[in-house]
């Protein structure tokens, strides 16, 4: 029994370690450079429960308060055409590695 808490214990300390492995590859984000660059992001997230009306009804996930890295992750995959969704495929394009990292660490700081 023990020893197999042990184990888990490591084979978690391991996850830890790759994960901070991941971080180090991307760049630093800041999240007050990053509010300066939410302007392009605010019209569609951040109103609670809204939905486009055009050119169909679909639903804006809300992005505020999730992991930095997920949203580097998401970006990324637009930009590439990994995710294939237009606007957002669109609003990826335009963005550096940079504009990204700082884009997510203000959005993780944020709750709303
Ligand atoms: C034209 C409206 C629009 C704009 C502008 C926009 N987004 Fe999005 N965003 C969406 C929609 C719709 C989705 C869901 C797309 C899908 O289904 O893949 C999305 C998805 C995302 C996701 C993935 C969320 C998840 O839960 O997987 C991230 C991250 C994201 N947007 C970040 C941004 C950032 C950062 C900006 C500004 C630089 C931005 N978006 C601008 C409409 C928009």
């Amino acid at each position: 029994m023990k020893r197999n808490a042990l184990a888990a214990w490591a084979t978690a300390a391991v996850y830890v370690a790759s994960a901070s492995a991941v971080f180090a590859q991307t760049p630093q984000g800041d999240a007050k450079a990053g509010a300066q660059k939410v302007q392009s992001c605010q019209g569609c997230h951040g109103i609670p429960g809204w939905r486009t009306a055009f050119p169909e009804v679909y639903h804006v996930p809300k992005i505020a308060g999730q992991h930095p890295q997920y949203l580097v992750n998401a970006l990324k995959a637009y930009k590439s055409g990994d995710r294939q969704h237009p606007s957002m495929r669109a609003v990826a394009q335009s963005l550096s590695d940079k504009d990204m990292a700082d884009l997510a660490a203000y959005y993780a700081t944020e709750t709303k």
